[in-house]
């Protein structure tokens, strides 16, 4: 590690604690205390992800880091300020509670921080950096990972706050990526621990949309995958607090679907199944996908239901299946 980015991580060290102490012990942090506690965080949850408060003041970060001997100019580069054309520094993160995000040491190496007073953007990163790449990262990987070995299985989620409210709630195996869709970079770090990745994204459209997306490319790189559905759009963090800690376990992340059901509602969203046209590719779609499953037991079953639902004999299906399975044997 560079001098330079050595005190980048002191900076942001230094940083953590001030947040997290303003947060939990003063008043300067009562709203971001208040904050968490209305959305069900507790004051443990609130210590071991480090969370915190950063006050609404153009130079308070600045100021405090400078008294403690690091330059503008690093402030900066540590996306923490920004320079302003009088070569004065603003405050990167002013009135939001802050989220550290950890590399996979543990190490902060930047904040997410969310407004508590509907400003706009809702969420704001840390700029990118030397040590702070997102797409190599995966937000809670250092506290996740031995939760991920033990059961070889990894879930995924889009936010911080479904993170942390799982984790909480006790799926410690948790992680999320930082506001971007799963890169092939961390589909291969999480491949070296787990068979298997549930994916729990929001139920809205985009999270089922991304929900996809990210599959293909776990998929792609060697993962099982696995479907945790929710209910009309509510996300997972919105699950916990409605329906508690144990329905969540049980009725979402141990009831996930396998890929394969998930991907048949899928893509019937896309076809119009009253013409018969429409029909012929939906079925010839998942016969396709189908092929890729090793399993002949899971096949079978499919096979079935795809029979018993569009009324064409199992050998048929069958048959037109082979087509494809022959690409994959
Ligand atoms: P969501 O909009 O689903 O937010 O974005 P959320 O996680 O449910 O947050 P709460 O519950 O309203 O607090 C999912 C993730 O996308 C990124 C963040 O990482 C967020 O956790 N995001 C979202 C941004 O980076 N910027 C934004 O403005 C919004
Ligand atoms: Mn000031
Ligand atoms: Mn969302
Ligand atoms: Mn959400
Ligand atoms: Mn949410």
């Amino acid at each position: 590690l560079s001098e330079e980015n050595q005190s980048v991580l002191a900076a942001y060290e230094w940083l953590t604690k001030l947040y997290h102490h303003l947060l939990r012990f003063t008043k300067d942090g009562k709203e971001g205390y208040n904050y968490f506690k209305q959305r069900g965080i507790s004051e443990e949850t609130a210590d071991i992800f480090q969370l915190g408060f950063a006050p609404n003041d153009n130079d308070f970060t600045a100021e405090f880091l400078k008294k403690k001997g690091f330059h503008q100019q690093l402030l900066v580069k540590a996306g923490l300020v920004s320079l302003q054309e009088d070569n004065k520094v603003t405050d990167r993160f002013r009135g939001r509670i802050i989220f550290p995000i950890r590399n996979h040491l543990g190490k902060t190496i930047a904040f997410g921080g969310r407004t508590i007073s509907n400003g706009e953007p809702k969420y704001l990163n840390s700029s990118e950096s030397e040590l702070f790449q997102k797409g190599k990262l995966l937000y809670n990987f250092d506290l996740a990972k031995k939760h991920i070995r033990k059961s070889s299985e990894a879930v995924l989620f889009e936010g911080y706050m479904d993170v942390i409210s799982a984790y909480q709630a006790g799926v410690k195996n948790a992680i999320a990526t930082l506001g971007t869709s799963l890169t092939t970079n961390q589909a291969k770090l999480l491949k070296r621990y787990v068979d298997t990745v549930i994916i729990c994204y929001d139920g809205d459209d985009a999270g089922i949309e991304a929900t996809y997306k990210a599959s293909s490319i776990l998929k792609e790189t060697g993962c099982h995958v696995k479907i945790a559905r929710l209910s009309d759009g509510m996300d997972p963090d919105d699950y916990i607090n409605a329906h508690g800690d144990i329905a969540f376990q049980n009725d979402v992340i141990k009831a996930s679907e396998t890929y394969i059901s998930f991907y048949m509602r899928y893509i019937k969203r896309s076809y119009n199944l009253n013409l018969e046209d429409d029909r012929f590719k939906y079925i010839a779609a998942i016969l396709k996908e189908l092929a890729m499953i090793d399993s002949s037991i899971e096949r079978e079953y499919y096979l079935k239901e795809i029979s018993n639902e569009h009324n064409i004999t199992i050998e048929t299906l069958k048959q037109e299946m082979h087509t494809h399975r022959k690409e994959v044997e």
